[in-house]
């Protein structure tokens, strides 16, 4: 397990953001960004089975860390650690999910969108947030602008970000990853294709 949200974003370069159908597809999923060269994921907890993957992932695929995604409850945040979770994510500030990373001594990456919304959880003692969405909040220019202000955070910019796009955030030094969901897509999890998993991987590992 982590405790540091900083060595999960150290793990690679963008940490996969998965939708899953099934526990399955999941460890499939794992095993391919594994082959790729990523060895991190975010299950969000968006369908039924994002808990059953967490553990299936945890409990079957060596070489990856996996955390849970889009938790915003404190039950949600303990039902995610008991069944693997070594990082959790919020898209936005979930106080009781902080409460439980920090009782557990769990990494947490809480999402920010604001100014006092970074506030907010710098108050709470948090040093690295996930900027979502990023290319709506501005892009690489808004977290210039932030770190005008919070010059010790780093920063996991998430949303609307691309291969295409995503050297424009990393060549910030105060972004170690970026989030996305692209190495993942939707057409590649309905049609198993998990080899166009493997290839999406491999190339954002050399981002
Ligand atoms: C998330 O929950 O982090 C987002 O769904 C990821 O955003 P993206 O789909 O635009 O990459």
């Amino acid at each position: 397990r982590y405790n540091e949200t900083r060595d999960v974003m150290a793990i690679a370069p963008v940490i996969p953001v998965v939708v899953v159908p099934d526990a399955a597809s999941g460890v499939e999923i794992a095993r391919a960004l594994v082959a790729g060269g990523i060895g991190v994921i975010e299950v969000t907890l968006r369908t039924e089975a994002g808990l059953a993957a967490i553990e299936a992932i945890a409990n079957e695929v060596d070489g990856i860390c996996v955390g849970a995604g889009t938790v915003w409850t404190a039950a949600q945040a303990a039902r995610a650690i008991d069944a693997g979770a070594e990082f959790m994510v919020s898209p936005g500030i979930a106080d009781e999910v902080n409460g439980v990373a920090q009782t557990r001594d769990v990494a947490y990456l809480p999402g920010a969108q604001t100014v006092s919304e970074i506030a907010h959880l710098r108050r709470q003692g948090v040093d690295a947030t996930k900027l979502f969405p990023a290319s709506v909040v501005g892009g690489p220019a808004a977290i210039k602008a932030f770190l005008s202000v919070f010059p010790d955070l780093v920063f996991c910019p998430t949303g609307g970000i691309k291969e295409d796009t995503a050297n424009d955030y990393l060549a910030l030094d105060c972004v170690p990853c970026v989030g996305g969901s692209w190495l993942v897509s939707a057409d590649a999890v309905n049609a198993g294709d998990w080899e166009a998993v493997r290839a999406a991987a491999e190339r954002a590992a050399a981002l």
